[in-house]
């Protein structure tokens, strides 16, 4: 056995596989640490924009630790498989995206990404599956390992970075979770990891575990936030019928330490590049499994989620008639989230589309995601700024809650439109302000007075 029976006493030589959110964030961060990264990225483009240290996608932060790192030459980028021969521990970081017409993950890049990876793996080294998988796909590929390369060893260490905070949740963690086989490797393995990881588990746990488990708490923990901003959703269609407030009830309910005011912002849903997809790929896995009874309420949490859309929609038309046609609206937001530029399951860019396709003249702003946004819903009409969006607008959609539209001021941006009627997707106005400036202020799960 020639693999490193201790941990490494100096500088890590390691390589990221799959530098998209993910990848090019934990490499950026290894570097950083002061290892020495090599990045592999197959998509020409991304490759060439982070050798020059510009990030694919906009994280904050991200392309200035990219820029100190590369610079400081512990970081590279490189299409080329074999450059990873020269690390002892990688990463595979690539996506897992949802199957196109079907709610199961779809693993081809996980796929070609470990075949290519066995081409280099030498005994010793030690491989860390970070991407979100079904339960049961790392023990499968822990057997190819072993009988590409048997003295080689596969751990589990997902990943639990939200966009836009990506550099503060991979430098100061949670926890981190490393899942194993049973086994000496496994213990070598772990010591490899664990001494790698030490900058950042001074103040977290470092938690081991079986595949299995490491695998299912990446699913369990979007399925528990998706189910919490569900729920909050449900209460604030409650809330409308009843005549109360789902943001004081909010804040009621989150002053209790067992359930904490974190995900209980009621509004139009969530959306993105995990929550969605995997709560539809959990389910899916637990019913090959033959488990998908515990699962079934995951169908309603993300029922309850789109109909958030819907309801957007209803409610425009409601407003303005159902004679949608020709009417200009403003929609402020086509990120799934604010601070990212990730359009990806965007339920504002959804109810864009959908009022779009009635036939309404919507233009559509937001402060980073226009060009990934026109890239997949090229119909629609961009421009620069909320007050461009708003010229002649019948009415004004909040939908993603940017600072930059939490902040307008109600009775300047009134000058802007043709009718002042503003939609508060996201309950993050105060609406008391936007009233009292003469606009008509409608909002989810708050009986106001319109
Ligand atoms: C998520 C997980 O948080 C992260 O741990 C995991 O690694 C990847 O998936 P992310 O997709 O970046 O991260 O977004 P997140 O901040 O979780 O928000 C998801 C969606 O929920 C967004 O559309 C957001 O607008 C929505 N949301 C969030 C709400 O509607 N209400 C809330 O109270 C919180």
């Amino acid at each position: 056995m020639t693999g490193p029976a201790a941990p490494p006493a100096e500088q890590a030589v390691v390589s990221v596989i799959g530098c998209g959110y993910l990848g090019a964030v934990h490499a950026a961060a290894l570097a950083k640490l002061g290892n020495l990264v090599i990045g592999v990225e197959t998509d020409p483009e991304r490759l060439m924009g982070l050798a020059n240290g510009k990030a694919p996608f906009f994280e904050p932060g991200l392309d200035e630790m990219l820029a100190e790192t590369l610079a400081s030459g512990r970081l590279s980028f490189t299409a080329d498989i074999a450059a990873a021969a020269d690390a002892t521990i990688h990463f595979i970081c690539v996506g897992t995206p949802q199957t196109a017409g079907h709610p199961a993950a779809d693993l081809t890049y996980l796929e070609a990404a470990f075949e290519r990876l066995l081409t280099v793996i030498k005994p010793g080294d030690v491989v860390a599956g970070k991407s979100t998988v079904p339960v049961g796909t790392a023990p499968e590929l822990a057997e190819r390992l072993t009988a590409a390369c048997p003295e080689a060893t596969l751990l589990w260490n997902p990943e639990f970075l939200r966009e836009g905070h990506a550099i503060d949740d991979t430098m100061r963690p949670d926890r981190v979770v490393v899942g194993s086989a049973p086994g000496a490797a496994a213990d070598r393995a772990l010591a490899v990891l664990r001494e790698l990881y030490a900058p950042i588990t001074a103040d977290c746990p470092l938690i081991e575990v079986d595949f299995a488990t490491a695998e299912l708490v990446k699913v369990a923990a979007n399925a528990f936030l998706a189910t919490k901003i569900s729920f909050i959703n449900a209460m604030a269609d409650l809330c409308e019928v009843a005549g109360a407030d789902v943001v004081k009830l909010a804040d009621a309910l989150g002053h209790d330490d067992r359930i904490g005011r974190k995900f209980l912002n009621a509004g139009l849903g969530f959306g993105g590049g995990c929550l969605p997809k995997d709560i539809r790929a959990f389910m899916h896995r637990a019913m090959e499994l033959g488990a998908d009874q515990p699962l079934l309420f995951l169908r309603e949490v993300d029922a309850i989620n789109l109909r958030r859309r819907d309801k957007v929609v209803r409610m425009v038309r409601e407003w303005l008639g159902d004679a949608l046609v020709g009417r200009r609206i403003a929609v402020l937001g086509a990120a799934f989230k604010p601070d990212s530029d990730d359009i990806r399951d965007s339920p504002a860019l959804a109810v864009a589309e959908s009022l779009h396709l009635l036939g309404a003249d919507v233009r559509v702003t937001d402060p980073r995601a226009i060009e990934s946004a026109r890239k997949q819903s090229p119909a629609l009409s961009y421009v620069a700024s909320p007050q461009e969006a708003a010229e002649d607008a019948e009415a004004v959609l909040l939908l993603t809650e940017w600072a930059e539209f939490r902040e307008l001021e109600p009775s300047r941006f009134g000058e802007f439109v043709a009718s002042r009627r503003i939609l508060d997707a996201r309950n993050c106005l105060d609406g008391a302000a936007w009233r009292k400036a003469g606009w008509e202020y409608r909002c989810l799960g708050r009986a106001v007075e319109g």
